[in-house]
């Protein structure tokens, strides 16, 4: 998840573009660049870092153009780096582009243009995008048809902005992923979402899948990539400008809630060929697995709940697989010898019990691998390999967005882990891969109908809450109550639905409301459990998919999720909570972003 952004027309493209930079720092935060042509040339500033590290390098002689397009960052491909920021541009230094998303086939692309003698500066998947514009122009073509060109060679997701030294317009292409334009007096704007415009304008055009768009200090046109014109209504933003680093919510945890099915598309994205039933990680394909015997996950919290999502997932394939907290790891030394994966999961990369975990593995001899939000974060330094969830910038400090992005990239690398260690693919692995590639819309709609609200309203004001499950619902209880706790500051546990007789039914009264998690036929044992807390005169959620409604009718709650495979049902009903804790915690008046006591990043043991 990155943010670009265009300014068109006016007479200051630098402040336009760097206001809206900072509004979309939420997006990515790595580093950023502009490119904006005046009288001197096609000026291209990009640093490594915040964007206070650009204003410094643009310091107060800045290109005085009227066009221009911006970028910020968040790595996917290669590290955070001068060379790695945005824009890119060719060999001749005409052509700028910016881009979010990902290029797919970029890695062919560029063998092609190398071949035919293009050099490359950086390592991302978005610098082909200016070599092919340029081999365009170079034939003849004029700047539109070149862009249209490049982008027809494209496979992926992107949003991509374009502009030519010397020229007034900036194209832009949409697919996959946000592109929004602004439509100010005498002014244009284009970005992956409406904070980077909104202090000018609150009119604005949702561009859609496809579209090609070519704006100009007087106007803009918008078309299919063929050419022929396109009719989207411009429409009016009700929120105000104060509001736009939350893009219009009240907090950025409900933000992120929301933002889950863009960032699980770019988890997923170019990751699963669900017709022929195989998972392809890239940052892989040189690896094998095959000698792996067992797998320890290492985690703390939220990314600790994620970790025994994936043990229990593989474990289920028939590997020898746990989760351990990682900040009892190096306590109780498990046993490790050069056939052990340890899979240091953290979203920040920076936790110091994760770090010392695997630290305590790389010298016992294990073979290491990170799996986190943050491109060139601690644990990537220190692990052999890493895997990157691709989330996005997470700002509240409980852990959403990363959690679900964790569960789907886990997901995806105990099926490589299985294939390579088995030797075989398993028969069900298309059914899985059908349902994380729904998942993005199955999410929108659980968003979308969610009655979380109202059961928050209901309940929010009780003595202690309970969650339940089994196997990998296990995890999500755990999560849902940590979760709860963390934002809400009621006391909220989450348990093995099987361990409730042996201690916790104590605690059980009517007015501790006992949130159950079914994520198919195979937990459904988890209703007698239910059964029994309600017979103590318990408040009961069930949170299930819908076609199982039927079975829990006898719950005083139900938050349905979309029917799909139950490994991925579990990111459902996690979703589910979340909005649960977050409505919990806001009619309790808690400051949801910063709870008391609680770091985004705990960088000591
Ligand atoms: C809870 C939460 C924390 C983190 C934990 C590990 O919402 O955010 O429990 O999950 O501190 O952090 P990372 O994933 O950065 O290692």
């Amino acid at each position: 998840m990155c943010g670009i952004t265009a300014c068109v027309g006016g007479d200051d493209a630098v402040g336009g573009l760097l206001t809206g930079l900072g509004n979309l720092e939420y997006r990515g935060y790595d580093s950023a660049g502009i490119a904006v042509p005046d009288d001197r040339g096609l000026n291209v500033v990009k640093r490594e870092g915040r964007l206070e590290r650009l204003r410094e390098a643009l310091g107060t002689d800045r290109p005085t153009g009227s066009i221009g397009i911006g970028h910020t960052r968040w790595s996917t491909h290669g590290p955070p780096t001068d060379e790695n920021a945005h824009p890119h541009q060719d060999c001749t230094g005409r052509v700028a582009v910016v881009h979010n998303g990902i290029i797919d086939n970029y890695e062919t692309l560029r063998r092609g243009l190398e071949e035919r003698g293009h050099r490359f500066e950086s390592e991302t998947d978005t610098e082909v995008v200016p070599h092919l514009i340029e081999e365009e122009l170079t034939a003849g073509k004029s700047t539109e048809a070149a862009f249209r060109a490049a982008v027809d060679q494209l496979s992926g997701s992107y949003a991509i902005a374009c502009l030519v030294d010397g020229e007034n317009e900036v194209y832009a292409a949409r697919q996959g992923s946000p592109l929004v334009l602004g439509e100010a007096d005498g002014r244009y704007f284009l970005a992956s979402d409406v904070p980077a415009f909104r202090e000018f304008t609150d009119r604005v055009v949702y561009l859609e899948d496809g579209d090609i768009v070519t704006v100009r200090p007087d106007g803009y046109d918008i078309t299919d990539l063929a050419g022929a014109p396109l009719a989207r209504e411009v429409d009016t933003v009700d929120w105000e400008p104060e509001a736009a680093g939350k893009s219009g919510y009240p907090h950025f945890m409900l933000k992120e809630i929301h933002e889950q099915p863009e960032s699980l598309r770019q988890t997923i994205h170019g990751r699963i060929e669900t017709f022929a039933g195989h998972v392809s990680l890239e940052e892989f394909d040189d690896a094998s697995f095959a000698d792996v015997e067992r797998v320890q996950f290492v985690s703390m919290g939220t990314s600790h709940h994620a970790s025994m999502y994936a043990a229990a997932q593989l474990t289920a394939r028939g590997l020898t697989a746990n989760a351990y907290m990682a900040g009892e790891y190096a306590d109780c030394p498990a046993p490790i010898d050069e056939n052990t994966l340890v899979v240091a999961v953290t979203q920040s990369g920076e936790t110091a019990d994760t770090m010392n975990a695997v630290r305590r593995a790389r010298d016992a001899g294990a073979r290491t691998l990170a799996v986190t939000n943050v491109v060139g974060s601690s644990v990537t330094r220190e692990c052999d390999e890493s895997l990157f969830i691709r989330a996005g910038p997470e700002i509240g400090v409980a852990a959403t967005k990363t959690f679900s992005s964790q569960v789907v990239a886990l997901t995806l690398l105990g099926e490589r882990i299985a294939e390579d260690s088995t030797g075989v693919q398993r028969a069900e692995v298309r059914d899985l891969l059908s349902g994380l590639g729904d998942l993005p819309g199955d999410v929108q709609q659980v968003l979308d109908e969610t009655p979380a609200a109202e059961v928050a309203e209901a309940l929010y004001n009780c003595d202690a809450y309970f969650f339940l499950g089994r196997g990998p619902a296990r995890a999500v209880a755990l999560e849902g109550a940590l979760k709860f706790k963390e934002i809400s500051y009621e006391h909220a546990e989450g348990f093995a639905a099987s361990e409730l007789k042996h201690g916790p039914l104590a605690l059980v009264t009517d007015n501790t409301p006992v949130f159950g998690v079914i994520t198919g036929e195979e937990d459904l044992k988890t209703i007698s459990n239910l059964k029994e807390v309600q017979a103590r005169g318990a408040p009961v959620i069930v949170v299930a998919p819908e076609s199982l409604e039927g079975q829990v009718e006898f719950a005083d709650y139900f938050l349905p999720i979309p029917d799909t495979h139950p490994e991925v049902a579990g990111v459902l009903a996690n979703i589910q909570l979340q909005l649960v804790s977050y409505h919990a915690a806001d009619q309790l008046g808690r400051p949801i972003d910063k709870p008391r006591n609680l770091a985004k990043s705990v960088t000591v043991e």
